[in-house]
């Protein structure tokens, strides 16, 4: 969140207001303990569930769950955007902001993330300069084999990484950037031998952006068959698989203008559709669709149409892809591409016109799916049509119109010769039984909702926060057991980890001033509930050996389930060496596994109760 101001500032200014005679303005707040409550200015209640805490600076609502710091009620409150909420408290306090604050230097020094997108730019920068010399020649003749343009090489910064072992490296280490940044960006591994290497060597490289073009990873290709073909950044600070999609910041102006977003496989299918003037694609970069690229591309537009290949439209990650983006409220249809062909070649064997008269055809997905089903089963048997109707309830369920969906059903009625009043009754069964998941569901939510999460690994998921965020002292011990890897729930790696990379960077962090830290809203939320629920902390530290071994046995037993799956493929595979090889580290970590837990007995705090 931060990027405009530097962090003491940020935090300085913070720290000049009350909390509790800053939301005072807005509510009245009444002392309970060592907190104050009043009602939610979130959400409409009766019954005050907003805790104002003035040790730690920080609120939340245990009804709606919004919680944060001065700065988030104020983006909350007024519909702000964290440097103009920043603005707004400085104008309240009369602090004047000053000028050099906003120095593109001192902005670079002071955020962590600015230093991460620094390193990521210069090593683009790097990759892209060995393209246009001698040894990047082969790399160079290859994206012209393939079509690409010098401009558009150029648009999406690709590069090549030499057939080196270190080269990024030496350039980077003479850059002032440490070798431990260079680990945590992906960019190195250390070798065997304890020295830096190169994780990309001999592959084009495809910088891979967020939506506001800054880079986050890198995807590089190799220029031959060898495998893998792609090598992608690991997940860093920065880069999560599944999280991006790839062109977003160049295509994102033309899908606004254009009110549809097409969706891709492959970095190459973006490339060459936007060097095409398909600039509304983007590139979903292999994995099955997810939810937080749906999200990310409802921002731009609620029209999406899928561009896959031939072989795996089909699929059944493409058709968790598709029922996602309609849940999600998106209208979405499918383009279909010749048997055997990429979006790629497709554009650059017919061109701009043909893609044009595909993208106009391309089927809504109900259509899609029957057409599909059509192929699979037989419509002439009775029981394919059964097939086929049965396996389109659930999609005629989800259909929202009730114009379109009788539509669907005229249809699916007509080209199946079947009685549109049997496939109503289909549809009334099928409601049936999800009405009653939905009400057994929705119970859950709201009486069971507490006692759902409440499981040990997840006390003491939440007990280890609060302990690491208020005695920074263990953060290495905690660490050395696994650190983030500790966590199961992605909102605890997040926070744990923001937190650790701070106080790696030498802030000390308050827990008040991590909330700014945090960019995503959910771990916010998290992080005040955890903050201000005593009842996590009733037995005092007491717990915490309980809470890092019932962790510690969580990620034995992750790393036991890999092995297994691994063991399984190589008796498969009927590699004896290996799956004995594998057998005896399994035997190793249960070994392990049971000497912690005789420790947790011995220990007896049960956490469960
Ligand atoms: P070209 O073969 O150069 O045309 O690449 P492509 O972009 O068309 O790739 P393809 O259709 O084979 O795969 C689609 C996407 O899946 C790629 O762009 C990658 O993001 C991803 N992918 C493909 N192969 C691999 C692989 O071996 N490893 C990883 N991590 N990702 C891959
Ligand atoms: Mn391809």
């Amino acid at each position: 969140m931060p990027g405009f101001f530097s962090q003491d500032f940020i935090d300085d200014l913070r720290n000049r207001v009350n909390i509790v005679d800053f939301i005072r303005e807005y509510l009245v707040l009444k002392k309970q303990g060592q907190n104050y409550i009043g009602l939610c200015p979130f959400h409409a209640e009766k019954t005050p569930s907003f805790v104002v805490s003035p040790h730690k600076q920080i609120y939340h609502c245990f009804g709606c769950g919004k919680g944060g710091n001065v700065y988030s009620f104020l983006m909350e409150k007024d519909g702000l955007s964290f440097p103009e909420a920043v603005v707004q408290l400085a104008n309240r306090c009369g602090v004047p902001i000053p000028q050099d604050e906003l120095s593109p230097d001192k902005l670079r020094q002071n955020s962590l993330r600015e230093r991460y997108y620094h390193i990521n730019e210069l090593s683009a920068n790097f990759f892209q300069k060995m393209l246009y010399e001698p040894k990047g020649k082969r790399a160079l003749q290859y994206l012209q084999n393939r079509g690409l343009a010098e401009q558009t090489c150029k648009l999406f910064q690709l590069g090549f990484a030499p057939d080196s072992w270190d080269q990024l490296c030496s350039f980077l280490l003479q850059n002032k950037v440490t070798e431990k940044e260079l680990i945590t960006l992906g960019l190195a591994v250390k070798s065997q031998k304890g020295t830096l290497v190169d994780r990309f060597r001999n592959r084009l490289m495809f910088p891979i952006t967020n939506a506001s073009g800054k880079i986050i990873g890198f995807g590089g290709r190799v220029l031959d068959d060898t495998q893998p073909k792609y090598l992608n950044s690991p997940e860093t600070p920065l880069f999560s698989k599944g999280k991006h999609l790839y062109g977003l910041n160049l295509a994102r102006g033309s899908i606004r203008n254009k009110e549809q977003a097409i969706l891709m496989e492959g970095y190459m299918d973006v490339i060459t559709a936007h060097q095409h003037g398909v600039t509304q694609a983007v590139g979903t970069l292999g994995t099955a669709l997810t939810e937080e690229q749906c999200k990310l591309l409802m921002r731009y537009t609620y029209n999406v149409v899928t561009c896959f290949d031939a072989d795996t439209a089909g699929q059944k990650a493409t058709k968790r892809g598709l029922d996602l983006l309609q849940q999600l409220g998106l209208k979405v249809a499918v383009m279909t591409i010749p048997e055997g062909e990429d979006p790629d070649e497709f554009l650059k064997n017919q061109g701009y016109e043909e893609f044009q008269k595909a993208l106009l055809q391309a089927y809504p997905v109900f259509e899609y799916n029957l057409l599909k089903l059509m192929e699979k089963y037989n419509r002439d048997d009775i029981s394919g049509k059964i097939q086929i109707i049965q396996e389109l309830v659930p999609d005629l369920y989800r259909v929202q119109s009730p114009v379109k969906r009788q539509g669907y059903i005229q249809m699916l009625a007509e080209r199946l010769s079947f009685s549109e009043q049997a496939i109503y009754a289909e549809i009334r069964k099928f409601q049936t039984g999800q009405s009653f998941n939905n009400r057994e569901q929705s119970t859950k939510n709201t009486v069971q909702r507490k006692k759902d999460t409440v499981t040990a690994a997840d006390t003491a998921q939440r007990v280890l926060i609060r302990l690491v965020l208020e005695t920074p002292e263990i953060l290495l011990e905690v660490e050395k057991a696994g650190g983030k890897e500790l966590f199961s729930n992605d909102l605890y790696q997040e926070i744990y980890q923001t937190n650790y990379l701070l106080s790696q960077a030498g802030h000390n962090i308050k827990v008040e001033d991590l909330v700014t830290h945090l960019e995503n809203e959910e771990a916010r939320q998290v992080l005040t509930e955890i903050l201000l629920s005593d009842e996590l902390l009733k037995e005092g530290k007491r717990i915490y050996q309980d809470c890092l071994t019932t962790l510690e046995i969580e990620l034995l037993n992750r790393k036991i389930e890999e092995k297994n799956i691994l063991m399984t493929q190589s008796e498969k595979n009927g590699d004896v060496t290996k799956s004995l090889k594998i057998m005896a580290e399994v035997q190793v970590l249960i070994k392990e596994r049971q000497s912690l837990l005789s420790t947790l007995k011995k220990g007896g705090g049960n956490l469960e109760g």
